[in-house]
C-alpha cells in the first residue's frame, strides 16, 4: 500500500482530527505510504486545490483540535449535486468524475469519515470500483454496527454541564428550564445528557409523547416541594400524533432542519402557569476540543482504519464492539440506523428513577 485518501464528509464532529492524526501517523510509520488530504468532503476531488498532501508535520498539535483540519461539507453529495446551468440551477450526478479523480490519484484505499449519508455514499463509490474503508462519525451515535462514534462522548459532556448549570438556575427562580439538544431522529445524546444532568423529563423521538404527561410530572413535582423542573428534549422529539417541528424544510440537497421543540415545550408550560425558559444548545454540542474517551476512540479508529485498507478490507467500517475495534461491512453499518429501545437498560433505568417520558 503505497497511497491513500482521507475525508471527511458531512457535519463536523470533536475527533476528526485525532482520527486524521492517526491514520497518518499509522500510514507513514508502518506502511511508509503517502497520505492525501481531500478537502470538504467529496468536493476536495471537483475543486482545483482540493488535494493535499498530509506528513506527519501537518497532524502535529492536532490531537485535542475540534472540527477537521480538511474542512467538510454536508451537502456534498456527489450523486446530487447543485449547479447553475444556463442561468437555472440544476442538479446533477458528479460520482464519476468522482470515482476519475480517485483513479487519477492512483489512491489503493480511501478513508471515509463520516456518517450515515456520507458512508453511504462510500458503499455507492465502492460499487464503482472506489477501494473505500468506513470511519464511523457523528456526535448523534446512530451509525449501526458500532457501539458509539467518536463525537458523542464530548456532545453528552457539553449537554451534562449544561443541564447542570441550568440546575442552579432552575431552583433558584422556581422555573421550568427547558434544554433542546440535538441527535436529529436518535436520542441518545438527550437520554444519556438527561440522566447524567439530573432531568425531570426527557423526551426522545423513539418515544413520541404528550404535553399532558409533561405538565402531569411537573405539577407532582411542584406538589411534593420541588418547585422548579428541568426537561431535555431531543430536536427530533415528536407528538403521539407523529408532528415533529422543523425550522427548515428539505430539498433534494438538504436534509429538513430539526428545531422549535424546546421552545413548543416551554410555551406549553407557561400556559399551564409554569414559569418557563428554553436553551438550545445547537452547534455548541459539536464544536470545540474532544473528550479524552474520544481522543482514545478516534485515534483507535483511525489506526485500526490504516490496517484494515493494509489487508485490503475494502468497503468495510471500522467499529467498536464489546470494546473491541473490530470492522463490518459498510451495508450493514448503513442499513438500520441505531436507535433507542423501550427495552434498552438505560430506557428502564430513567423509569426507576422517575424520570417521565412524556408518554
Ligand atoms: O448529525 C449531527 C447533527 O449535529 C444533528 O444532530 C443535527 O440535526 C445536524 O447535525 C445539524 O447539522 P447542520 O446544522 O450542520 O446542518
Amino acid at each position: 500500500m503505497k497511497r491513500i485518501g482521507i475525508l471527511t464528509g458531512g457535519g463536523d464532529a470533536p475527533g476528526l482530527n485525532a482520527v486524521i492524526r492517526a491514520a497518518v501517523k499509522t500510514a507513514i510509520n508502518e506502511y511508509d505510504c503517502k497520505v492525501f488530504g481531500i478537502k470538504d468532503g467529496y468536493d476536495g476531488f471537483l475543486a482545483k486545490d482540493g488535494i493535499i498532501p498530509l506528513g506527519l508535520g501537518d497532524v502535529r498539535g492536532i490531537l485535542p483540535r475540534g472540527g477537521t483540519i480538511l474542512g467538510a461539507a454536508n451537502r456534498g453529495n456527489p450523486y446530487a449535486r447543485k449547479v447553475i446551468r444556463n442561468g437555472k440551477e440544476i442538479t446533477i450526478d458528479v460520482s464519476d468524475e468522482i470515482v476519475k479523480g480517485i483513479k487519477k490519484l492512483k489512491l489503493e484505499a480511501l478513508l471515509v469519515l463520516g456518517g450515515d449519508g456520507t458512508l453511504h455514499i462510500a458503499h455507492e463509490l465502492f460499487l464503482k470500483g472506489v477501494p473505500v474503508i468506513g470511519v464511523p462519525k457523528t456526535i448523534d451515535n446512530d451509525i449501526g454496527g458500532t457501539e458509539i462514534t467518536f463525537g458523542f462522548d464530548t456532545a453528552l459532556n457539553i449537554a451534562t454541564e449544561a443541564l447542570d448549570r441550568l440546575h442552579t438556575t432552575a431552583e433558584s427562580h422556581h422555573r421550568v428550564m427547558v434544554i433542546e439538544l440535538m441527535g436529529r431522529d436518535a436520542g441518545f445524546i438527550a437520554l444519556h445528557a438527561g440522566v447524567s444532568g439530573g432531568a425531570d423529563v426527557i423526551l426522545i423521538p423513539e418515544i413520541p409523547f404528550n404535553y399532558e404527561s409533561i405538565i402531569a410530572k411537573v405539577r407532582a413535582r411542584a406538589a411534593a416541594g420541588s418547585k422548579f423542573s428541568l426537561i431535555a428534549v431531543s430536536e427530533g422529539a415528536k407528538t403521539q400524533d407523529g408532528t415533529q417541528i422543523f425550522s427548515r424544510k428539505g430539498d433534494e440537497i438538504y436534509v429538513p432542519r430539526l428545531g422549535g421543540i424546546g421552545q413548543a415545550v416551554a410555551e406549553y408550560m407557561e400556559k399551564q402557569g409554569f414559569e418557563s425558559r428554553v436553551t438550545v444548545l445547537g452547534h455548541v454540542q459539536r464544536g470545540g476540543t474532544p473528550t479524552a474517551f474520544d481522543r482514545w476512540l478516534a485515534t483507535r479508529y483511525g489506526a485500526a482504519a490504516v490496517r484494515l485498507a493494509a489487508k485490503g478490507g475494502y468497503d468495510r467500517m471500522v467499529a467498536l464492539r464489546c470494546g473491541t475495534i473490530t470492522d463490518i461491512p459498510l451495508e450493514e453499518a448503513t442499513a438500520t440506523p441505531k436507535r433507542i429501545k423501550l427495552t434498552d437498560d438505560s430506557v428502564i433505568t430513567a423509569r426507576n428513577l422517575g424520570i417521565s417520558f412524556g408518554d
